[in-house]
């Protein structure tokens, strides 16, 4: 069976700069966590936003479910951008500050036609109770609400077109530390009860091993000029932080990349 997702020497470039320079990841189904850390600048955003069709790719590919993004048209096209979710840093990029929460969520729930129209108000309050949230938030908008309570809403909106694939780029570094740990728990629950694979982008290595972290089982790596990136299965998760970061260290001035492997819950 294929990956979910199959990231192969992908590379990015914005003019001269290479944000992107050959990485290479897999991403099985979920429930599965992988960790993507590395220092500001090393292009894990972008990383991001390609395997969402944000950015375009300059070599490489990526494939979601075996077929290659680049050639999805139409519906195929369509059908991905349901699949595969992103949530940003500062929820107020995914949140209109004009549209109450609830409205915001429903048309999401419209763009996809997850469900019938006269069911998506109630669909709304289901999400926002499903991330903790008061289902009577649907009626105040994202200023009315804390950050961390904004980011449970842009969790619950790219929840809501049910998708398998969810990036997640450092959805809790705007919280103070009680509210990061409450979106951690949610992140953490709902991938086991979504069954969801996600790409988690961090520079908070003790983020990766609380929400990737677990039982590995495979080493692999590609190094380049810039680049070192790997993803390796087989010991617990602070161990693989610490080889994973001396390695990065022995790399002296290169921008490194660290791939950490995450468990299956369902093994
Ligand atoms: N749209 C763009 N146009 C030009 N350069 C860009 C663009 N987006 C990113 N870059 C550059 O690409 C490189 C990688 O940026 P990226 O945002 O992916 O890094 P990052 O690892 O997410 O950093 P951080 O941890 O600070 O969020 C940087 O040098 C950045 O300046
Ligand atoms: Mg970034």
């Amino acid at each position: 069976m294929s990956p979910l997702l199959e990231i192969a020497g992908l590379s990015v470039r914005f003019g001269p700069v290479r944000a992107v320079d050959g990485v290479s990841l897999e991403l099985p189904a979920g429930p599965f966590g992988l960790g993507l850390v590395g220092e500001s600048g090393s292009g894990k955003t972008t990383i991001g936003r390609a395997v969402l069709r944000l950015a375009r790719i300059s070599g490489g590919q990526i494939r979601f479910e075996g077929a290659d993004l680049a050639t999805l048209r139409g519906r195929a096209l369509q059908d991905y951008r349901r699949a595969a979710q992103i949530v940003f840093q500062d929820p107020d990029t995914s949140l209109d500050p004009r549209m109450r929460v609830g409205s915001s969520i429903r048309e999401a729930l419209h763009a996809h036609h997850v469900v019938p129209r006269r069911l998506s108000a109630e669909r709304a309050r289901d999400l926002l109770a499903e991330v903790g949230l008061d289902p009577g938030f649907t009626s105040r908008y994202p200023h009315q609400l804390s950050g961390g309570q904004r980011q449970r809403v842009a969790i619950a909106r790219a929840l809501s077109v049910q998708p398998r694939l969810l990036v997640l780029d450092e959805p809790t570094s705007a919280l103070d530390v009680r509210a990061q740990a409450r979106v951690l728990g949610l992140i953490a629950r709902l991938r086991a009860e979504r069954k969801l694979s996600y790409l988690l982008i961090t520079h908070n290595v003790a983020i990766v091993s609380e929400l990737c972290g677990g039982k590995c089982a495979r080493t692999s790596g590609v190094q380049n000029q810039r680049w070192w990136c790997g993803s390796m299965i087989g010991s617990s998760g602070s161990r693989i932080s610490s080889t994973m970061l001396s390695e990065g260290r022995l790399l002296g001035g290169i921008r490194v990349l660290f791939v950490m492997g995450g468990d299956r819950l369902d093994e």
